[in-house]
């Protein structure tokens, strides 16, 4: 903290008194400050807002501005508990909002859609509440609403409102025009349709993730810029931002209920909810409990599967369709960052597109109460390193059967632009019947961060079958999971993974210098030339490796097809001893 900044405190301080505890600075520019404070004797947290200007039009237009936000009574506008100006200092106090700006969450990608019809809900509610108080809300920047995990928006800013008009400085007038309705920026005082075009500028914002074009006419369609957008958005953007405010809803409230006509007023049950703090410990050993109350009528958790890095996978009734799937629930802690569970979505929505059949289904992805799952087609065989800790290392075909059916799935996953990236034993599992299944597609990076070496990736506890550029932390792409598929096999043979070590820069070692566990010495049954492909697979350089999931499958697929030829002499020989033994008619017998 800057001497200004820490004199600007002590003043506060002074100024406020001691029931507000200052406990951080959230934002600042050169004349506004936002701390988050602590109301002692009501033991909550608020939101201080602070100004510095000479009294005089600046310091007027904030306490106007406090004024306007005190006149409404919404749960979609921020409170106003208290106000005050000593000198230079004006001051109000007000609710803290949990969540983050809008502009803020836009620039991780346009925001789901489940909370865009949220956001549309509490934006247009709340302007109407502001018109029946005679507010017009004129301008609404994706910077001043905040957006919680759950997509629910509250409007912050009430400073180029009508009420605050006559003192908002000239300079300042012209800001945020895209946000702004054609008439509003040319100096108009606004009506209800004014707001109509704002809301609909700031739903274009987070559907579309671009700003609008400042011309109506040259408004592009939401679904253009986001072919799975809503159509509803299609149409009720385009009325709301016409040029002509008559041509637009009327009010907000008609807004709404077209909208609600379509799009209804049901958010999705689905909807993550995250808590408003991180968990405790406590309630982290207490999320099963949690848990099954979460699932409510949706699941029913019957057992344990097992445990990973990022969570725990449960066997659970879908109690609508009434069948069996395996449900994934996300470790907490990892799902307190509204960045890691946007990542998280758009993995699932990628790997839920993949359609294979060695790779597992997934169903829905879904969450309550602060906690996130997905749901997916349930594996009753045991993963590899289950398997392989059972019954030792598996025999020739088994592993040829698992290389085929991994590659296809890798050659569709990649052919889809998903790469896995953490492709291992306890990722492939097997059916009854044998068959391989490919689980968590893109998934478990997508939450664990796309760790450099030492990072988060080492978190995972199985570097041992991640390829070197992953543990160096660069760019990944398809080659690396052919290398880590390359090393499941290597582990399925010999029981062990190919490289180990007590750590990533060791493991990196021993990939870097090229020097292969002789997997054909201790096979000898597996033939040179499956050993071969395996080698040219695990090169540390991945541009010696193969190419693409299908060279791989064709180098296996003509070693798998050498071995039976040489195979063949071995073959003929024994028939015909066999033959010569079985002759009736042989001199021997
Ligand atoms: N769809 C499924 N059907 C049946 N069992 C599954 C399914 N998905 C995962 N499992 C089992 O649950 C175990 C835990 O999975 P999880 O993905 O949480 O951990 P992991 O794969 O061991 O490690 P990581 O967290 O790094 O992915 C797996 O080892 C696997 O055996
Ligand atoms: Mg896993």
């Amino acid at each position: 903290m800057t001497v200004s900044e820490t004199d600007l405190v002590r003043r506060l301080e002074a100024a406020i008194g001691p029931r507000y505890r200052i406990e951080s600075r959230v934002a600042s520019s050169p004349d506004r400050f936002l701390f988050l404070g602590n109301d002692q004797l009501l033991r909550r947290q608020v939101s201080l807002r602070v100004s510095l200007s000479a009294p005089g039009q600046a310091q007027s237009w904030f306490m106007l501005e406090a004024e306007a936000l005190a006149q409404l009574d919404h749960p979609a506008i921020r409170h106003v508990y208290d106000f005050g100006t000593v000198g230079e200092l004006a001051w109000r106090i007000g609710n803290w909002i949990e969540g983050e700006g809008l502009d803020e969450a836009v620039r991780r990608g346009p925001r789901p859609i489940p909370s865009v019809h949220i956001l549309a809900r509490a934006l247009l509610g709340a302007l109407e509440h502001a018109h029946t108080r005679g507010i017009i809300v004129r301008r609404i920047l994706p910077s001043s609403m905040i957006v919680g995990p759950s997509g629910r928006g509250t409007l912050t800013d009430l400073r180029h409102s009508s009420y605050a008009l006559r003192h908002i400085p000239a300079d300042e007038l012209g800001k945020g025009i895209a946000f702004m309705s054609p008439e509003v920026r040319d100096g108009a005082t606004g009506d209800p349709a004014s707001d109509v075009y704002t809301a609909g500028a700031l739903l274009y914002f987070a559907i579309t993730g671009r700003e609008p074009a400042a011309a109506p006419e040259e408004l592009v369609p939401p679904t253009r810029l986001r072919p799975a957008a809503p159509q509803v958005f299609d149409r009720l953007l385009a009325r709301a931002m016409q040029r002509d405010p008559w041509a637009r809803y009327i009010t907000a409230w008609e807004m709404y209920e077209d909208f609600t006509s379509e799009a209804g007023e049901i958010a999705s049950q689905a909807t993550f909810i995250g808590p408003p703090r991180p968990v405790s410990e406590e309630s982290v050993q207490h999320w099963e409990l949690r848990l099954r109350r979460a699932l409510g009528d949706d699941y029913e958790l019957l057992n344990e599967i097992g445990r990973g890095g990022f969570g725990r996978v449960y066997r659970a009734r879908d109690l609508h369709l009434e069948r069996v799937v395996a449900l994934k629930i996300l470790e907490p802690v990892l799902t307190q960052e509204p960045a890691a569970v946007e990542r998280f979505r758009r993995e699932a929505q990628l790997a839920a597109r993949l359609r294979h059949p060695n790779v597992v289904d997934i169903y829905d992805i879904g969450g309550r109460y602060g906690l996130l799952w997905y749901t997916m087609e349930l594996v009753e065989g045991p993963n590899l390193a289950q398997l392989v800790e059972r019954e030792g290392p598996l025999p020739r075909e088994r592993v040829i059967r698992m290389l085929r059916e991994g590659l296809s799935a890798l050659a569709h996953a990649h052919g889809s632009g998903l790469v896995h990236r953490d492709i291992k034993p306890e990722n492939m599992l097997l059916e009854p019947s044998g068959a391989l299944k490919i689980t968590d597609f893109g998934l478990a990076i997508a939450l664990r961060g796309f760790g450099r070496l030492g990072g988060k990736i080492s978190q995972s506890g199985t570097p041992q079958f991640a390829s070197p550029e992953q543990l160096l932390g660069e760019k990944v792409d398809p080659r690396a999971d052919l290398y880590s598929l390359a090393a499941v096999a290597s582990f399925t043979l010999l029981g062990r993974p190919p490289f180990t070590g007590r750590n990533v820069q060791e493991i990196l070692a021993k990939q870097t210098t090229d020097v292969l566990p002789d997997i054909e010495a201790e096979r000898p049954d597996i033939g040179p030339e499956l050993a071969q492909v395996l080698s040219r697979a695990l090169k540390a350089d991945p541009e010696a490796r193969y190419a693409t999931a299908y060279e791989f499958f064709h180098a296996l697929a003509s070693a798998d097809q050498l071995q039976l030829e040489n195979e063949q002499p071995f073959w003929t020989e024994m028939a015909n001893r066999l033959l010569r033994r079985g002759m009736p008619d042989h001199p021997e017998t």
